[in-house]
């Protein structure tokens, strides 16, 4: 923990970072619901320093702008690829974040075709672990298929399909809609692998027609338009955090 006189007094980090008053951190720290590079702090007072220190309260991770850390949501729009820079010249994620100081990475992909939440971050142990499939963080996709869904399909998907590349199991799938032919669908599971979605459920008889990313772990798109881009909160940080043990 760093002690050092120059540093800046705990309940006035945890205040700057949005947790709450100066004085409703004091109550939490007096509490015992702080936490400062894994050790609880009891005392006011303690100084530390906003841009190293882990502070916790009530174990989820806090973010101090000071750390210069930068967590972006991106509406990815269809026909961008989901890397930094494109050799064919095609519109890629850099075109989003031109101008920005932080240098970015993207936390996994999305095929050039499929819409929705792409999250962005310069803290690179986060964006490491969000995107490592041990950790098996869920991700929600909205389909578009045509046909009827056999009521049978989320069963299968549940149990598991036998891909090129190995059985895939859903945690959930279920129809949320259908106008005439068009049904829109939505599978949550915690697989990273290339094409996942739409190669699981053309294997079920139902090619995906428009795929978009609804979730990823606890970050909602919600209404952020295509194309624009959002800094997460500090309490979708913490979850995120605590989603990948951090
Ligand atoms: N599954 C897909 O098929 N495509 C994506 O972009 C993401 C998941």
């Amino acid at each position: 923990m760093a002690e050092a006189r120059e540093g800046v007094r705990l309940q006035k980090v945890l205040a700057a970072a949005g947790v709450g008053s100066r004085r409703a951190c004091e109550e939490l720290i007096a509490a015992g619901r702080v936490e400062v590079d894994g050790r609880t702090v009891r005392t006011q007072g303690v100084r530390v320093d906003p841009a190293t220190a882990v502070i916790k309260v009530d174990g989820m991770r806090v973010t101090t702008a000071e750390a210069g850390l930068a967590y972006l949501a991106l509406n990815k729009p269809p026909g961008v690829v989901s890397t930094m820079t494109d050799p064919e010249g095609r519109p890629s994620l850099a075109d989003y974040v031109e101008g920005r100081k932080e240098r970015l990475f993207h936390v996994g992909r999305l095929d050039v075709d499929t819409e929705g939440l792409i999250l962005l971050t310069n803290d690179g142990e986060l964006a490491h672990r969000l995107a490592h499939p041990s950790y098996g963080v869920q991700k929600t996709y909205l389909a578009e298929v045509h046909g009827t869904v056999a009521r049978d399909v989320g069963r299968q998907l549940r149990a598991g399909v036998e891909l090129d590349d190995g059985l895939v199991k859903v945690d959930s799938f279920r129809v949320l809609d259908r106008v005439g032919r068009r049904i829109m669908v939505e599978v949550v599971l915690h697989e990273g692998r290339k094409h996942v979605v739409r190669r699981l459920l053309k294997e079920v008889g139902h090619p995906v027609q428009r795929l978009i990313r609804t979730h990823f772990g606890p970050v909602a798109l919600g209404d952020l338009r295509p194309g624009k881009m959002r800094p997460l909160t500090s309490a979708e940080v913490a979850q995120l955090y605590q989603a990948v043990d951090l």
